[in-house]
């Protein structure tokens, strides 16, 4: 028995539990719960004191690995110390000193963050930015918002309209007026077990131009896209893609919001996809790794430009009426100050660079293994596809998720396609572990 294992949890029924669970099969989780109670580094302990590599960062969030105790110590002292002021008209020095920080990390010219408490309020943030942006300039006929099928953007209203997983939509109504949605970049046919960005595909950004002539330019505020499509299964964008979906987006006066919910903060080797990429958007959305999940807190980071649009009124009237109780918490803002200087201490929001080669070639050896229909890369990310059983799609993929589990790792799922995403502070053996484990168990099922 590991010594903080908790035992009043060990073999307790969790059937008739109070907790309805997000995003979860929640009757098949309580007959057979999947537990952890401590972390440290890239790994749960179950409460039985078993030793799980965490293969997704938890929710692909912990990029520093867990338990760091250098943020652990930070968000100590920071709820000791301060433990709430509100943000609206009144200001703690952690808010001011960690915006600046993390923009100095942004792509050149996004140069203001607005603090939120996920990433999906960071979404919500963008998108009514995106709104109020262009009609306190004069064009607020611009109210159509894009988005891209398969495209996955948090769960609030604007979010799931936006959003393009039909599983996420279809039984919440109408959902957002106005919305519409590029098609999504996956071809197997042409890009199946491609490393790296895939060679084909860049024409489908011109999807977006179609859409500006069906709805006119004039009346479009803004596209969203995630640059690495995460949720849905790991998307990489093809070769040229981004770039094209801006220089659309620029010859229309469209603003371009990149969500990186889960691509910033090192996960491609640079603090930002869009670095990596060298494609600017307008605003970027983020959350997740910015307090290595540790506390909940998201940022919207925009150009000047956005900003100073809403400098213009009489300087005794609020210039945004938007805001959370807990924008730029302090705890918050204080487990981002510690992350943060974890992250440059240890160089983790580069350090993918050097992993990346040896990520892939170990991935890409899954090749060959039963049911595997494509195998894909970028950064520390990788997505495994399998093909799905006859009227039961998901099946095989949930049971990999399982049998995973049995074996000593925990690595996410989205239907059939298998989604690894470990910490970057992971070591080269512990990276052959995980892939030896997922390989036992592709070997294993039918
Ligand atoms: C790209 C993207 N946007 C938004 C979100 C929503 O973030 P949250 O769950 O913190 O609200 C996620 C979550 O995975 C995401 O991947």
């Amino acid at each position: 028995m590991n010594e903080r294992a908790r035992p009043e949890t060990v073999g307790q029924s969790l059937e008739n539990s109070a907790f309805f669970m997000p995003f979860s099969m929640n009757r098949q989780f309580k007959k057979a719960p999947r537990l952890v109670s401590r972390a440290e580094g890239i790994h749960y302990y179950t409460p039985e004191g078993r030793k799980i590599i965490d293969g997704t960062s938890g929710l692909w969030c912990v990029n520093a690995g867990h338990c760091r105790p250098a943020i652990a110590e930070g968000v100590a002292k920071g709820v000791a110390t301060l433990d709430f002021a509100p943000p609206f008209q009144l200001g703690h020095p952690l808010a001011f000193e960690f915006a600046d920080k993390v923009a100095a990390l942004a792509p050149e010219g996004l140069s203001k963050v607005f603090f939120t408490n996920s990433g999906s309020e960071s979404v919500e943030t963008a998108l009514k930015l995106a709104l109020a942006y262009h009609r306190v300039r004069g064009e607020g006929h611009r109210t159509r918002l894009i988005g891209r099928e398969r495209g996955y953007h948090g769960v609030n209203f604007g979010g799931t309209a936006v959003g393009g997983i039909v599983g996420n939509r279809k039984i919440f109504g109408a959902l957002l007026a106005g919305v519409d949605h590029m098609r999504h970049t996956h071809d197997l046919a042409r890009n199946a077990f491609s490393k790296g960005e895939p060679q084909h595909g860049a024409e489908l950004a011109d999807d977006l131009e179609r859409l500006c002539q069906l709805h006119d330019p004039s009346t479009i505020a803004a596209v969203i896209v995630e640059p690495v499509a995460c949720s849905t299964g790991v998307l990489v964008p093809p070769v040229g893609y981004l770039k094209r979906l801006r220089e659309i987006c620029d010859r229309h006066g469209i603003l371009l919001i990149f969500d990186e919910v889960i691509t910033a903060w090192g996960r491609l080797g640079e603090p930002f996809a869009a670095l990596r990429f060298k494609v600017t958007p307008d605003l970027i959305t983020t959350a997740k790794g910015i307090t290595n999940g540790t506390v909940p807190m998201g940022a919207v980071f925009m150009k000047e430009a956005l900003y100073q649009a809403f400098q213009t009124g009489p300087d005794t009237a609020i210039e945004m009426p938007h805001g959370y109780t807990y924008s730029a918490h302090p705890v918050a803002c204080a487990a981002g100050l510690a992350t943060l200087k974890v992250y440059e201490d240890e160089g983790l929001l580069t350090r993918v660079k050097e992993l990346e080669p040896y990520w892939q070639e170990q991935a890409h050896a899954l090749k060959g293994l039963p049911n595997v229909i494509d195998i894909r890369n970028i950064g520390l990310i990788a997505a495994i596809e399998l093909a799905p059983r006859e009227a039961a799609v998901g099946a095989r993929g949930f049971e990999v998720h399982l049998k995973a589990w049995e074996r000593g790792a925990y690595m996410r799922v989205t239907g059939d396609i298998i989604a690894l995403a470990p910490p970057l502070i992971i070591e080269k053996p512990q990276i052959d572990a995980l892939f030896d484990c997922l390989r036992g168990v592709l070997k294993e099922i039918r």
